[in-house]
């Protein structure tokens, strides 16, 4: 018999040692999809599913995790310092030109030196202005990742490496027939895109946290942190572009390396192009002085780079920088204007942000009138006074921020700025929280806020509603359909074609994907509250330690500290929310609208809660908060069964206004008459 129960043991770790295998395979593949040949073939959200099985698996047997797996990316142990790491060869620097001139110049420097020169072609690539990596892999698994330190001697940072999802921890064998090198270093670039900088300002900008200048120091901080978890938390990325050793012979021209580096799974940037000779090559630079912007990253110039390695290699270096390629620097991003006065946006959880309004100024070809001023701090600390002449610096696309004032051209007509006591948006008292640079408006029903709110709730990392972009969410408020979250899940048809630029199909997509957002996980409806520090990180905390809302609202401040990485202000900013009367009514309003997922299944899923199992409905009349398709899902989410006619078998109607001859079968029959609040005592309290 033990043999027997042996054996099927035996089996299923079988089984699910073949499925681990396979999700590992599949997640690969599809991140190669997404990073490095940017046409994803499946959805974020199914992506995320084939995530959980693997780290359920995982969690079931933690002796198969191996450090190749993509679950590993969550960032593992912190670290004490960074150790050393001598580099293979020296990971070299680039000289740099500011003009075609001096492009010119070096050819004719290398001209000298190697005649064959004057016949190559060169592949121009952007100058990304991130921070250098150095990449190590041994039979195709990531074993070891440094920054560039002196050129020499890195820091071994692999734990964060590992962390960024375009970094390949294995090289995807499917996507080449041959057997990955042996040993294979790869030089890269880590960044942050723009985007995803200003994204994570705004995350720490809404949790009262400092924000950062610029992506790149964004990213280097990010590289640098002690702990991988929250370098995880950051959206960094990678581009590589040079071969720093490898035992096989790899290509031994910059142009097919690029492919090769594509081929074993390396992303590489599509912007890179091969041009007959020099003054094509310069072209091509000034070409992007104007399309910079395009680029999801920074760039602070043009790589110049001779197609021909051996040849490259041949001419040397001088100091750091080797002869056979230069960087075409754009021209700087910086100037200085007038501070004309200071402006004031409210955020979606109450937050003041300080913006410049400046004497319109050309920066790099764009007219630039307003730039950040990060917080109040900022502009205290810098001493920044409305009237200064300031230093305003527009780094490719981050948008302009002031550097600080030029005190010499002082007239004594600048006056010292106040930071106002009400909000500029409704009037109401604002509050600086101990600890914090911030100051909120803590006008729950503040309109600039609830502008601010509902579109972080719709937005990709929270409830998901594709379609609902910040233009309508600005209709639905000013046309007085929504009021709170919660009211997007009671809209009407009606209600929308009444809207400027709504026809038939686009409200039934609009209604359709309010409905399937109401799938989400616990995590992300969480994250769709807004509350004060609470991102998608300690969303998927929460949602990890709590069933759903209910123990959530419960929690005391103690109970939540004891999660890692909740202190004492997002505590209390927590349980501050879920007091607060106006949130108890979004809760119970969404409550209502079948939104209630719990921490094992998404809101309406399948092993939704079986309080109704067995029991058969019929719903008649109008019902104030449910439509009949809502209060269809909600039974059905409950277990129950909605038929459309009374008949002995009913065990209940749910009657509404003006319920007609439904009810009087019902009272004929001897069927329970039910009204919606009766049904939602049924559901919950069974
Ligand atoms: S090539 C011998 N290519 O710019 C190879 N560098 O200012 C020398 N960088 O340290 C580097 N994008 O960190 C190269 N496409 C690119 C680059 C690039 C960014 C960085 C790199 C280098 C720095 C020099």
């Amino acid at each position: 018999m033990k043999k027997v129960i042996q054996m099927a043991d035996q089996l299923d770790n079988d089984k699910a040692t073949a499925r681990l295998v396979e999700l590992r395979n599949t997640i690969n593949f599809h991140n190669y999809r997404y990073y490095v040949l940017d046409d994803p073939l499946i959805s974020d959200y199914e992506f995320d599913r084939l995530m959980g099985e693997l780290k359920k698996i995982e969690a079931e047997h933690p002796e198969w995790v191996t450090p190749d797996s993509p679950t590993q990316r969550v960032g593992g142990q912190p670290a004490e310092k960074f150790t050393k790491v001598q580099h293979p060869a020296p990971i070299l620097s680039l000289a740099n030109a500011f003009s075609a001139q001096e492009v010119r110049a070096w050819f004719e420097r290398i001209a000298k030196i190697d005649e064959r020169v004057r016949n190559v072609n060169f592949v121009v690539e952007p100058k990304i202005d991130g921070l250098s990596v150095v990449l190590h892999y041994h039979d195709g698994i990531f074993v070891l990742g440094a920054t560039r330190g002196d050129g020499e001697v890195g820091e071994d940072v692999s734990g964060n490496l590992r962390t960024v999802q375009s970094v390949p921890l294995k090289i995807p064998v499917e996507q080449n027939s041959m057997k990955p090198p042996r040993r294979l270093v790869v030089r890269g670039e880590v960044f942050m895109n723009v985007e995803d900088f200003e994204a994570l300002n705004q995350r720490l900008s809404e949790a009262g946290e400092k924000t950062y200048l610029n992506p790149r120091n964004t990213a280097a901080g990010s590289l640098r942190q002690l702990d991988p978890a929250l370098t995880a938390t950051r959206p960094l990325n990678l581009l590589t572009y040079q071969v720093v050793e490898a035992d096989v012979p790899a290509p031994k021209h910059q142009w097919d390396l690029l492919a090769w580096l594509r081929s074993w799974g390396f992303p590489v940037t599509r912007a890179a192009t091969l041009q007959p000779d020099l003054e094509s090559a310069i072209r091509e630079c000034e070409t992007w002085v104007t399309r910079r912007s395009s680029l999801p990253f920074e760039v602070d110039g043009m790589v110049i780079k001779i197609n021909d390695l051996e040849l490259a290699d041949s001419l040397g270096v001088v100091g750091k920088d080797p002869r056979g390629a230069i960087a075409y620097k754009f021209p700087a991003q910086e100037v200085t204007t007038r501070l004309i006065n200071i402006g004031v946006n409210v955020g979606r959880t109450g937050v003041l942000t300080p913006y410049a309004m400046l004497e319109p100024v050309d920066i790099g070809g764009v007219i630039v009138k307003q730039a950040t001023l990060h917080n109040f701090d900022y502009i205290a600390e810098k001493d920044i006074r409305v009237g200064d002449r300031v230093r305003v610096i527009r780094a490719g696309e981050v948008i302009p921020y002031v550097i600080g004032p030029i005190p010499e051209a002082r007239d004594g007509s600048e006056t010292v700025y106040i930071p106002p006591s009400t909000c500029p948006a409704c009037g109401e008292k604002v509050e600086k929280i101990p600890g914090e640079v911030a100051w909120y408006c803590v006008n729950a029903a503040c309109p600039a806020q609830l502008i601010r709110n509902l579109e972080h709730f719709v937005s990709r990392g929270a409830m998901d509603i594709v379609g609902l972009g910040i233009k309508i969410v600005e209709q639905l408020v000013d046309a007085g359909l929504v009021h709170d979250d919660a009211d997007l899940y009671t809209l009407k048809k009606q209600d929308l074609l009444a809207l400027e630029g709504f026809a038939d199909k686009k409200a039934d997509n609009l209604l359709a994907s309010i409905e399937t957002s109401k799938q989400r996980n616990l995590d992300r409806l969480i994250n769709a509250l807004g509350i004060r520090g609470v991102g998608e990180v300690t969303a998927s905390d929460l949602a990890s330690r709590f069933q759903n809302l209910d123990e959530l609202a419960n929690a005391s401040e103690a109970e939540l500290q004891e999660i890692e990485g909740i202190g004492p202000n997002i505590a209390q900013a927590i349980v501050d929310w879920f007091q607060r009367p106006a949130n108890k009514q979004v809760l119970s309003k969404l409550k209502l609208a079948g939104v209630w997922p719990s921490a094992e299944r998404p809101a309406g899923g399948s092993a939704a809660i079986s309080t109704l199992a067995g029991l058969v409905f019929v719903v008649t009349g109008t019902l104030a908060s449910f439509t009949r398709d809502e209060v269809k899902a909600y039974i059905q989410n409950h277990g129950g069964k909605v038929t459309d006619s009374v008949s002995k078998k009913t065990n209940y109607l749910v009657a509404g206004e003006a319920a007609g001859s439904k009810l009087q079968k019902a009272q004929d029959l001897g069927v329970s008459v039910i009204d919606e609040a009766g049904l939602i005592k049924l559901a919950e309290d069974r």
